[in-house]
């Protein structure tokens, strides 16, 4: 099979992934944080090592500023619902994922506000329009790193400046971006960051974290044990476990640890300029298909390996079905979780965009042998 779905999750992981899972799972498996036994502290040591290493990741001074999540929408949903009350503002994109719209949207029935700027498909955001559409209420900005429909990258870092002059605290949803692109907090002027452990951190599903930058306070989404205070019926201010209650999970955070030690060691710049390459291979050859809408940036500094198509004359539901069937080429068809992604690119009711998405693992024969499978499809 060629794997061109690594928007969705990326595959396959490398092997210290695996083994790091089941190592931990046979040998290191007590509960983290509670019980004073060897195999508890194994297990506790384990999910610290990879705090402290997604914390050099990201350039967080302090690791327990990061807190594991189940996956980028639980981070997403911590930080949005911790920080938003009754008649407070946030400001948000046009092309966020549901993780992000849907959150807001069931807050607005509960009195918060929200401005969706309307976003280029080609250069993102325009940070003079999260300028103006700033309020006195406004508690909170919203925008994802990388659509995962168009892989259009927006100017998180210009759009953080401006948040920070007016005190406004950003939140990054980084399901695209984390483990493919350099992201520093405290450069890019991020205060929230959502990031998944499945897609280019190489870890496995389930796993994923938020960055809550020093003197931000949340509400928990969840209460209960911690390990620490437990005399108190009250949750913990202290960070890491105000944030998890409950039993992590080790094994997968212990494996994450490994796919981001992967990265790191292969260096995220180079990953990145990997996948820039294998999409702009993907974008020069699909240009010269008749009959195809390529949509978003075109190759370049301003695009990420994420790369949506429509095939004249075919439904991007069954041409995937036929890449799948025909020639052992997975991508994914439809909406992707981001209506309001579609409806900027105007494809919202043709059944959205057959997408194919580049990960660390993939070739330059894998892009010719899509792009060659699609042109056999094309009318
Ligand atoms: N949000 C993931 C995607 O874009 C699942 O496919």
């Amino acid at each position: 099979m060629i794997y061109l779905d690594n928007a969705a999750t990326s595959w396959p992981k490398p092997e210290r992934v695996y083994a790091a899972a089941d190592r931990v799972l046979r040998e290191e498996s007590g509960n983290p944080g509670r019980s004073g036994h060897a195999l508890s502290l194994a297990a506790g040591r384990r999910i610290e090592e990879t705090r402290l290493c997604l914390a050099r990741l990201f350039g967080a001074a302090r690791p327990e500023r990061i807190v594991f999540t189940l996956n980028t929408t639980d981070a997403l949903n911590l930080a949005i619902k911790g920080i938003l009350r009754p008649g407070d503002h946030v400001i948000t994109g046009s092309m966020e994922h549901n993780s992000v719209a849907r959150p807001l949207e069931a807050l607005r029935a509960r009195g918060v506000e929200y401005t969706k700027i309307p976003l280029c498909a080609v250069n993102g955001a325009d940070p003079d329009a999260v300028k103006a559409a700033i309020r006195k209420n406004t508690r909170l900005a919203v925008f994802g790193h990388v659509s995962n429909v168009s892989g259009t990258v927006n100017p998180v870092a210009e759009i953080g400046a401006i948040c920070r002059e007016r005190g406004i605290p950003l939140l990054v949803d980084a399901a695209q971006s984390a483990g493919s692109a350099p992201i520093d907090v405290e450069r890019m002027n991020i205060d929230l960051l959502a990031f998944p452990g499945h897609k280019g951190l190489l870890g496995p599903q389930g796993t994923g974290g938020l960055y809550i930058t020093e003197g931000l306070v949340l509400s928990p989404l969840r209460e209960g044990g911690t390990g620490s205070r437990s005399e108190e019926l009250v949750q913990p201010e202290g960070l890491p476990g105000r944030y998890e209650s409950g039993t992590q999970n080790t094994a997968g955070i212990a494996a994450l640890g490994e796919g981001a030690r992967f990265i790191m060691e292969e260096g995220v710049e180079k990953t990145e300029g990997r996948e820039a390459r294998l999409a702009s291979r993907l974008i020069g050859g699909l240009r010269d298909i008749p009959g195809i809408t390529l949509y978003g940036p075109p190759e370049g500094p301003r695009r990420k390996g994420v790369v949506s198509i429509t095939l004249a004359g075919i439904d991007p539901a069954q041409a995937s079905l036929i890449l799948d069937n025909a020639f052992g080429i997975a991508v994914r068809a439809g909406l992707h979780c981001a209506p309001d992604g579609h409806r900027t690119l105007g494809t919202l009711d043709r059944g959205g965009t057959l997408r194919i998405s580049v990960g660390f693992f993939n070739t330059d024969e894998d892009i010719d042998r899509c792009v060659e499978a699609i042109g056999a499809i094309a009318p």
